[in-house]
């Protein structure tokens, strides 16, 4: 067991209500929240392994996403799979993969402040029924987004910090560096920060590895 709401369980009580991902995912298709709801195509909802223990969250949707109605399937998408890849991490059976933002910000602004506090619910929804043991927080966007810090992330990635508060605790969190910031800064020169992001995600194996023989052991 993960976090302080169940173990093992895909549902958990909401508002009175036994809720699974997937009565979440038809609710949140038809948000209209706040004003990004006006330009979608379509609410980018997830993608992945709702059983995983790895959580990625990701900023909002660019164009492809928007197109495509999943996270991560674009240029940033892309870079994101063969990073993970490398590290020995499968994105579709080793992670579930959502975003802060459910819907796309036209011409990929970033997310204001009252378009993520209208998001959030849809996000603390999502953790709490996927129930992972670890989170990771790619980018600044969704640094804030879930743990209120604002800046600093090129100092804070490849830290695990332990989540706190009813929804986070018992989960390990770490800030990664965006993909579309690794797309913008190609070398892949010792100490830059594509080598950076390789051995924060060959961190992240050690400690899914570690879980993963724990569990087996407890079983
Ligand atoms: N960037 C993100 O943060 N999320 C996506 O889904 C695509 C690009």
């Amino acid at each position: 067991m993960h976090g302080p709401f169940r173990g093992g369980w895909r549902s958990v009580l909401h508002d009175g209500m036994m809720e699974s991902l997937e009565l979440l995912e038809t609710e949140c298709r038809q948000c209209q929240r706040c004003p990004l709801a006006q330009g979608r195509t379509q609410v980018v909802f997830a993608r992945g392994n709702p059983s995983a223990q790895l959580l990625l969250i990701g900023e909002a949707p660019g164009a492809e996403e928007d197109r495509l109605g999943l996270p991560f399937v674009g240029r940033s998408g892309q870079l994101l799979d063969h990073l993970l890849a490398e590290a020995g991490l499968d994105r579709d059976r080793d992670l579930y993969i959502v975003n802060g933002i459910k819907c796309r910000p036209p011409q990929n602004r970033r997310p204001t402040h009252v378009e993520m506090a209208a998001c959030r619910p849809w996000l603390e929804r999502q953790i709490a029924l996927v129930d992972p043991a670890m989170i990771l927080l790619v980018g600044a966007t969704a640094l804030q987004a879930v743990l209120g810090v604002k800046g600093g992330i090129t100092r804070l990635r490849g830290q695990w910090r332990p989540g706190e508060g009813l929804l986070l605790a018992g989960r390990a969190l770490m800030p990664l560096l965006h993909p579309s910031y690794l797309l913008r800064n190609a070398s892949e020169a010792e100490g830059s920060p594509r080598w950076h992001t390789r051995a924060d995600l060959a961190a992240v194996r050690r400690r899914l590895d570690a879980a993963e023989k724990a569990q087996a052991c407890s079983a």
